[in-house]
């Protein structure tokens, strides 16, 4: 609809350069650069390489959007941008990208929670999200449960890894097994050839004990060293190791537990609806085991397709255009020039903070979590 706002995102965590275009839930722009085969060689992200490339990429991405949605930057209402959480020198593109272009068009902008975005770019597949949900976001960053029960104004983190994220594990693991990087469609295709009940890995967190201090959180640094440990035994044993097994019950033990907690969360809490996102949405067998699971409680499980579950701008349109429907104001985020003037010193970003030890400060859409 031609009054709902236009809003551009602007995404540089990680690896991905995304700017993204949204009128409402419409999404009509998803441009995107990965400097991912530039990390491919390290087995991962290296951060100022990362950097480099958001710098290369990001005009170019920008007046990609631009033309795929055939709109101006003066046509967008708002601009939104990932504030964090991330690679520092890599937010640092973005946000200083959205600031020059908030400036030059006179536009707001909001600085939106990476996380509660990859919940927003849900609802552009399917449309409004039912609250209170459940989200588990789970990609090379971040695994995290969130009960969303006003994404215009925050998420509540539940719990997270206490050590690897998913999408990290997944990546070692397939450096151990010398399978190239990143490390999860190569593990998710190599696992249809084997036999998930082969090995039995262990599940992080699970046990009685842990119910108490987290019952929530994951924990995924056992897995990849049990996983590294049986590798090592079996080719000083002179035996060939059988890739698709180990890629199949290494993911069985990935997706047991990410979809047991998941569910526990919804139950728990009285919810019927899990969103589940991030890079490691994209599995073939957590997607699965997933909607078996729900299925059982009553669930609703909305995973939004592959390509939106990765980093992209459209999650940060997305999360920015529920802001501005929402009537959410963001006080000291409308760049102005005497603000630019003192951005250096990084005072104007993020926005004045009202300290408070009781009630820390929040972004609009951000956890209520002391994260960035
Ligand atoms: O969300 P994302 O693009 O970037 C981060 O914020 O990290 O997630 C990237 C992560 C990588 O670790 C990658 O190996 C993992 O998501 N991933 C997968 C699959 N596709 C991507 N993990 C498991 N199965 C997949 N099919
Ligand atoms: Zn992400």
């Amino acid at each position: 609809m031609p009054d709902e706002p236009l809003v551009l995102g602007i995404e540089t965590s990680c690896d991905e350069t995304g700017v993204g275009i949204v009128r409402g839930h419409t999404l009509l722009a998803d441009a995107l650069a990965s400097s991912v085969e530039q990390h491919a060689r390290f087995g991962g992200v290296v951060p100022e390489v990362a950097s480099r490339a958001h710098l290369e990429a990001i005009v170019p991405t920008m007046t990609r959007a631009l033309d795929e949605a055939g709109v101006t930057l003066a046509d967008i209402d708002a601009i939104a941008v990932t504030a964090g959480p991330g690679l520092a020198g890599a937010l640092l593109v973005g946000v200083a990208a959205a600031k020059g272009y908030a400036l030059a068009a006179d536009k707001p902008i909001y600085g939106v929670n990476h996380l509660a975005a990859h919940v927003a770019v849900d609802t552009l597949e399917h449309g409004p999200l039912p609250e209170p949900a459940i989200a588990m976001l789970v990609s090379g960053g971040h695994s995290s449960l969130l009960l969303v029960d006003d994404l215009a104004h925050g998420v509540t983190p539940l719990g997270a890894t206490i050590d690897d994220a998913a999408g990290e594990a997944f990546d070692k693991v397939a450096r151990l097994l010398g399978l190239g990087f990143p490390g999860g469609p190569i593990i998710d295709r190599s696992a249809r050839a084997g036999d998930p009940a082969s090995i039995v890995f262990p599940r992080g967190l699970t046990a009685a004990k842990d119910q108490a201090a987290h019952r929530f959180d994951f924990s995924f640094s056992g897995l990849k060293t049990a996983v590294a440990r049986w590798v090592e035994a079996r080719e000083r044993a002179g035996e060939p190791v059988p890739v698709s097994d180990v890629s199949a019950s290494f993911q069985e033990a990935v997706c047991d537990v990410l979809t047991a907690k998941a569910i526990d969360a919804c139950l728990s809490h009285g919810v019927s609806t899990l969103v589940i996102g991030g890079g490691v949405a994209a599995n073939s067998r957590l997607r699965v085991l997933a909607e078996q699971r729900a299925a059982k409680h009553h669930i609703r499980v909305r995973v939004p397709r592959p390509g939106l579950c990765t980093d992209n701008g459209a999650m940060v349109a997305a999360l920015g255009s529920h802001l501005v429907a929402a009537g959410v104001r963001v006080p000291g985020c409308r760049v102005s020039p005497h603000e630019v003037k003192r951005a250096p010193g990084g005072e104007s970003w993020p926005p004045p903070r009202r300290r408070s030890p009781a009630s820390p400060p929040r972004w609009p859409g951000t956890p209520r979590s002391p994260w960035p």
